[in-house]
């Protein structure tokens, strides 16, 4: 890949603790990295507390990756790791934009806040690099529901004239407006955001934030709340039933998509060249390129499976849902030249295969 910046390997990267380390971005990382740097220390920490992350734990292992089996809530379960430490990346977090909603945020808010508080802390003790995974969630639901849009046959497009700032054909920059709710996911990664630039400022680490749209591939344990691609994939895979929620029933909201390889490419750029990205946010996902509309994803399923599902349209929405959300990944691929590569019917096709290949161990996880 070319790359615009000129990649400064900076030689002290040796040690590197990757929390949420058991789950589908974390182990991804994870693996992607001791792939190109075997000699690279890797500690992935995981209270696999997400279904189906304990089958990562022999993928990591097999690869020579350390597990821990720890909770970000609790600083001690640092303490195996910590000597040497140079690099954090806090992967870990409760990640369904529905969790809390049911007056029981106790522990997205400890998970997704404070236990990144936790790996701040260890940071600023240590000087370690500290790389974090927020979300487009974080923008609010009000001003999303502002953006202007028509309504094509398949999916909702974005218009050309908008009244927001930080919004175009493009997609959602990172000026887009921030006032308003946004579920209490998007709370707890928002206010993470505000204290990683707190302790990039006043206790003088490097860090950097992504605020990533929807990721996907293989080793995704896709539930109706997170990870629809997956969820998508498997239902036309094993023939069960799924429905249209919301925005008239007809699954025409529409999202980017980002294969999670290309992130771990964009990751590793920005390990090796916290010098020049220091202090940055950008908002990373597949851009306009790589979006898809439910309905178009359903035909890209039937396609690469054979098989056809019926599809209930429920034209209530649910909580804390948008209608569309496409990055725009204009900054990311400035400061760095990075680029996502992995079209939707390949990110579809790759995790057809991952399913079929693994189908009895994944059926209990990713069928209900
Ligand atoms: N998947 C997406 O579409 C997406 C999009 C934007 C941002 N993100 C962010 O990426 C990160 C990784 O998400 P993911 O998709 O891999 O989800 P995931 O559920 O597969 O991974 C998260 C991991 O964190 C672990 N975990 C949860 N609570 C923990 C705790 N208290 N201590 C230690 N480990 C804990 C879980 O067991 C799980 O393995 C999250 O921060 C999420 O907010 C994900």
């Amino acid at each position: 890949m070319e790359y615009l910046l000129t990649v400064q390997y900076n030689h002290t990267i040796n040690q590197i603790l990757i929390t949420g380390g058991a789950g589908f971005v974390g182990s991804s990382i994870a693996i992607n990295l001791k792939k190109k740097y075997p000699h690279y220390s890797i500690w992935c920490l995981d209270n696999l507390k997400r279904r189906g992350s304990e089958l990562n734990i022999p993928r990591l292992t097999n690869q020579g990756i350390k597990f821990i089996h720890g909770d970000i809530r609790n600083r001690e379960d640092f303490y195996p790791c910590e000597t040497g430490l140079t690099t954090i990346i806090d992967a870990s977090a409760e990640p369904s934009v529905f969790a809390g909603l049911d007056n029981q945020p106790e522990y997205l808010i400890n998970t997704n806040l404070i236990g990144t508080i936790n790996c701040l802390y260890l940071a600023a003790k240590l000087k370690a690099d500290f790389i974090f995974i927020s979300t487009s969630r974080i923008y609010p639901i009000n001003a999303i529901e502002q953006i202007e849009f028509a309504e094509g046959d398949n999916r909702f497009l974005l218009s050309e004239q908008q009244k927001l700032k930080g919004i175009s054909t493009k997609g959602i920059a990172e000026d887009f407006p921030i006032e308003g709710f946004r579920s209490l996911y998007g709370a707890t990664k928002l206010s993470s955001e505000f204290f990683i630039q707190e302790f990039n400022k006043f206790y003088n680490i490097r860090t950097i934030i992504n605020r990533c749209g929807v990721l996907t591939g293989p080793w995704q344990m896709g539930k109706v709340d997170q990870g629809v691609i997956v969820l998508w994939v498997a239902h036309h895979f094993w023939k069960k039933d799924l429905s249209y929620y919301g925005f008239g029933g007809k699954g025409k909201q529409v999202r980017d998509v980002l294969h999670v390889n290309d992130l771990c490419e964009l990751i590793d750029f920005q390990l090796h060249n916290m010098d020049t990205l220091n202090g940055r946010l950008f908002n990373v996902g597949g851009g306009e390129k790589i979006s898809v509309s439910l309905k178009e994803l359903t035909a890209i399923c039937q396609k690469v499976t054979g098989n056809k599902v019926n599809i209930a349209s429920v034209d209530e929405d649910r909580p804390a849902d948008i209608r569309m959300y496409i990055t725009d990944n204009s900054n990311v691929i400035t400061a760095t030249g990075w680029k996502p590569t992995t079209e939707i019917e390949a990110i579809v096709l790759d995790i057809y295969h991952w399913i079929r290949d693994n189908e009895n161990l994944l059926k209990p996880i990713l069928i209900k």
